[in-house]
């Protein structure tokens, strides 16, 4: 196994859907921890550029830098992750973290199967390419947003959102594994947030509406945890992760491991399939 260093002091992170949420949390916190610059994209212009004169009267002049970026437009997001590594010679960090929860309708389906995770996978393929060690680059980090309701054998309400984030695990586990990271020297984890306090659950609408009563009684039953909890548990998973690793970060409690209980959970599968 290579060995990358783990630390965020001098780094250079790109955050997707960094604008606010999670996303603007996790930035604060690497900033925090030292990161040399944060490249934040996201659609919301108001809030990225809010975030990025905050950072940067805390922090110092251009810690932060705000692009406009639609993660489903392939130009959009390849040209700010490219742009970024001109910029600055390298890239070390990135957080696919833009994401949404739509179900109301077929074109909606479509756009959050897009967002959540279309643009999550050519996201970690763009950063491979660019930090790849065996093409002249340093190698890095991709870190992926998953969620619980990824995790549940069935999540009624949610059942495409949930399926977005099935995949984003299943990609993750697929692409971090060996030989692929000792190639690339690129680690690539995924992240599993309980129910946490943002504003991604204001427009939550199932399809035609029918499970809306279901999804309010699940949220209702759900402890919002803070969103400095969920970017602490990312920085912890950054510091001590391996690649492929899967993390529950939930309740504001420290970040947990559950790469082998998936593992476990997988084993009769594997029995079956022969392997
Ligand atoms: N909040 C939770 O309870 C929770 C739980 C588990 C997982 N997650 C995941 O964490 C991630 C962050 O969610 P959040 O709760 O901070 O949500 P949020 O709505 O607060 O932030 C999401 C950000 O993504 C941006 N975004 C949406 N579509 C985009 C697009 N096409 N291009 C660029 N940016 C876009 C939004 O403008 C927003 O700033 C998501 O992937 C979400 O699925 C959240």
């Amino acid at each position: 196994m290579c060995e990358e260093n783990r630390e965020l002091t001098n780094k250079i992170v790109l955050i997707t859907g960094g604008a606010k949420g999670i996303g603007a949390a996790i930035c604060v916190e690497v900033l925090k921890e030292g990161a040399k610059h944060v490249r934040i994209l996201d659609l919301d212009e108001g809030a990225g550029v809010n975030l990025e004169n905050e950072m940067n009267k805390q922090y110092g002049t251009y810690k932060v830098k705000f692009i406009k970026c639609d993660v489903t437009n392939d130009d959009e997001l390849f040209g700010a992750f490219e742009g970024t590594k001109q910029e600055h010679g390298y890239l070390d960090v990135v957080v696919n973290n833009a994401g949404v929860i739509n179900e109301n309708n077929y074109a909606a389906i479509r756009k959050m199967v897009e967002i959540n995770y279309i643009a999550l996978a050519n996201g970690t393929l763009k950063a491979i390419e660019l930090m790849d060690k065996s093409k002249g680059g340093r190698g890095g980090t991709v870190i992926n947003m998953a969620s619980i309701a990824g995790l549940y054998p069935i999540c009624p309400p949610a059942f495409m959102y949930s399926s977005t984030k099935t995949a984003v695990l299943q990609f993750t586990s697929c692409i971090g594994a060996e030989p692929l990271y000792t190639n690339t020297g690129i680690r690539v984890i995924a992240l599993c947030f309980g129910t946490t306090d943002t504003s991604i659950f204001s427009h939550v609408s199932t399809f035609g509406g029918a499970a809306d009563k279901l999804m309010e009684e699940v949220l209702k039953n759900h402890e919002l945890q803070r969103v400095e909890s969920a970017a602490l548990g990312t920085v912890e998973a950054f510091k001590k992760g391996d690649s492929a690793s899967v993390w529950l970060i939930h309740q504001n409690k420290p970040a947990i491991d559950i790469t082998e209980d998936r593992e476990k959970c997988h084993q009769s599968m594997a029995r079956l399939l022969g392997r």
